[in-house]
């Protein structure tokens, strides 16, 4: 009958397509994994792209009201408030610190306060008036609005805040 070789060999034979089997079985699941589940997914594209102009709706809200529309709505008491920033330069009793005084001066000349020297860029100006659409340019950035002006403020980057002060300087008369 068997004897113990054959016995050997047998289980061994079999133990062997066994373990070919088994991996066999998992390098295929392995191979096939990867595509499992879903499908072409990678390569699906989509056809053409409807264009709802949404992109620029979000753009022109961005912007936000006109500074008319604002100024019109502007609130002198939260402008005073927004005075603050100014005060360690500016004055509003007519005499003068490191800035100008600022009393009256919406729709002044510009560098027009006597007794005060003003920068040579400011200087060159002095044809124009501050008209509250002037002061809101300004005080957004006043060095890229008067290049080499001697004003040493980054600006006022809300527009609402600009109105407000803007509407306070105007009630505050020379
Ligand atoms: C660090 C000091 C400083 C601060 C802060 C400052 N300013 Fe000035 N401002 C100046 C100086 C200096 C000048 C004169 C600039 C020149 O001659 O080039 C000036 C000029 C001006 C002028 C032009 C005046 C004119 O008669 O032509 C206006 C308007 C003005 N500032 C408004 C403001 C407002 C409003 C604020 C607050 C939001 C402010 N400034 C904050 C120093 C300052």
């Amino acid at each position: 009958m068997f004897d113990t070789m054959t016995v050997t060999k047998v289980g061994g034979a079999l133990c062997g397509s066994l373990l070919v089997f088994l991996l066999g079985n998992w390098a295929a699941s392995a191979l096939y994994s990867t595509g499992g589940g879903h499908g072409h997914g990678d390569e699906v594209h989509q056809g053409y792209v409807i264009d709802t102009g949404a992109g620029e709706a979000v753009a022109a809200a961005d912007e936000g009201p006109d500074f008319a529309t604002l100024y019109a709505a502007a609130d002198p008491a939260l402008g005073e408030r927004a005075f603050a920033k100014c005060r360690a330069c500016h004055k509003l009793d007519g005499s003068n610190g490191t800035g100008p005084h600022l009393d009256g001066v919406v729709d002044r000349a510009k560098a027009s306060v006597a007794g005060f020297t003003f920068s040579d860029a400011m200087a060159s100006h002095s044809d124009e008036s501050w008209t509250p659409e002037n002061l809101d340019k300004f005080l957004t950035n006043p060095r890229s609005y008067i290049p080499g002006n001697k004003m040493s403020f980054a600006g006022l980057p809300r527009a609402d805040e600009r109105a407000n002060l803007i509407k306070y300087l105007s009630t505050v008369g020379g």
